[in-house]
């Protein structure tokens, strides 16, 4: 769920003050401006109950992400790691480190860390992982620089105009397989040549009718 009533909900006496005297126009302004997703979602990043850093892990220590993110291939859903990933390192590196004591509780006591969800897609619309990474969409098109982020936020507004707007051109988004989860990726000049050719060839066609996305 996007937060309803984020960051700024302090504002909301003073504007619903003016909205009074705005009337209709300042209903549709509010609407607008507060559910729009590009509003609610980009630059979420709550806290989470680990200071788990991508910066560190994804970034300077290159670790490749499948080796957290593993189903990310073959399912619809990503996964988040369950703490036994953690401790394949962290039952030898920093095992006094206070800030990993939630990740050795879960460990000692079996129950996962509640890891709060950040991409959230509302349950009408229809989204599969899997697909994507297999037809040359980078996790960057749509997480942006997570190796640079030490607490992960949204980076894309996962709104419809968005989806829409790669799977109406998707020559201008997609990327070699091989690139799928580089980070800082530069497209070759001549890359609008060769994604129509591979579009063409391989026959990826990203869905545009309202039931490809909607039950
Ligand atoms: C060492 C394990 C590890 C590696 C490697 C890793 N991640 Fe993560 N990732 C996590 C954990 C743990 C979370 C949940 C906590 C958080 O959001 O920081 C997470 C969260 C995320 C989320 C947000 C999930 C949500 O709730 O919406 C995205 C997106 C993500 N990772 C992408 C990546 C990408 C892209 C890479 C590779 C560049 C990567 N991760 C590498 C462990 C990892
Ligand atoms: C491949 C090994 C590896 C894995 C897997 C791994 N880490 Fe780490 N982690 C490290 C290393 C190396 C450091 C840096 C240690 C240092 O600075 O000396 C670190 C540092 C940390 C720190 C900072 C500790 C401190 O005291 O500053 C936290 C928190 C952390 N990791 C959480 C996690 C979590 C949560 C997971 C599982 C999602 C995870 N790590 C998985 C290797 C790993
Ligand atoms: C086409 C856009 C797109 C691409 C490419 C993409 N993701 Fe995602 N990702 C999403 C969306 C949308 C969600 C939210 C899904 C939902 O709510 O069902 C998400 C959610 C996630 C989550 C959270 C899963 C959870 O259960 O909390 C992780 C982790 C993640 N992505 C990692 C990755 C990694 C790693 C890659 C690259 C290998 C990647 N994603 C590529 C759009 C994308
Ligand atoms: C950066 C480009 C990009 C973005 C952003 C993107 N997609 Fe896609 N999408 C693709 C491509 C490429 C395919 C693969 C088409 C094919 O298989 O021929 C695809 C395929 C799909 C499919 C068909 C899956 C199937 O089973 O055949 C659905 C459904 C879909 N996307 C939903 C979404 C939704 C929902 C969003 C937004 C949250 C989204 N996509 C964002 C590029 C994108
Ligand atoms: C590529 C995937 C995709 C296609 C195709 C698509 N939608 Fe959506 N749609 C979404 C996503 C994702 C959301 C959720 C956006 C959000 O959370 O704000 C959404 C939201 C909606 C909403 C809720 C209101 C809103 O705008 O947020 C309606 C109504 C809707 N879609 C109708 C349609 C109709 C009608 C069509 C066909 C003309 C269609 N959609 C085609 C992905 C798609």
């Amino acid at each position: 769920m996007p937060q309803i009533f984020p960051k700024r909900a302090n504002l909301l006496p003073t504007l619903t003050a003016v909205g009074g005297l705005g009337g209709g126009l300042f209903v549709i302004f509010f609407i607008w401006y507060y559910f729009s997703p590009s509003y609610t979602d980009v630059g979420y990043a709550p806290v989470q109950p680990v200071e788990y850093s991508h910066r560190l892990h994804a970034g300077q220590l290159g670790m490749k992400c499948q080796y957290c993110h593993n189903w990310v291939e073959e399912a619809a859903h990503a996964n988040v790691p369950p703490t036994q990933t953690c401790m394949n390192c962290h039952s030898q590196i920093r095992t006094e480190s206070v800030k990993l004591v939630p990740v050795r509780s879960s460990w000692a006591t079996g129950q996962s860390i509640p890891w709060v969800k950040i991409h959230q897609l509302p349950d009408y619309a229809r989204f599969a992982h899997n697909v994507h990474v297999a037809n040359g969409v980078g996790c960057e098109s749509c997480h942006g620089r997570i190796d640079q982020m030490d607490v992960v936020q949204l980076a894309q507004p996962l709104s419809m105009g968005w989806c829409l707007q790669c799977h109406r051109e998707p020559e201008k988004h997609i990327r070699p397989q091989s690139e799928i989860t580089t980070m800082g990726y530069v497209q070759p000049p001549d890359y609008i040549a060769r994604n129509l050719e591979r579009i063409r060839t391989e026959g990826i066609q990203p869905p545009t009718d309202c039931s490809a996305c909607h039950y």
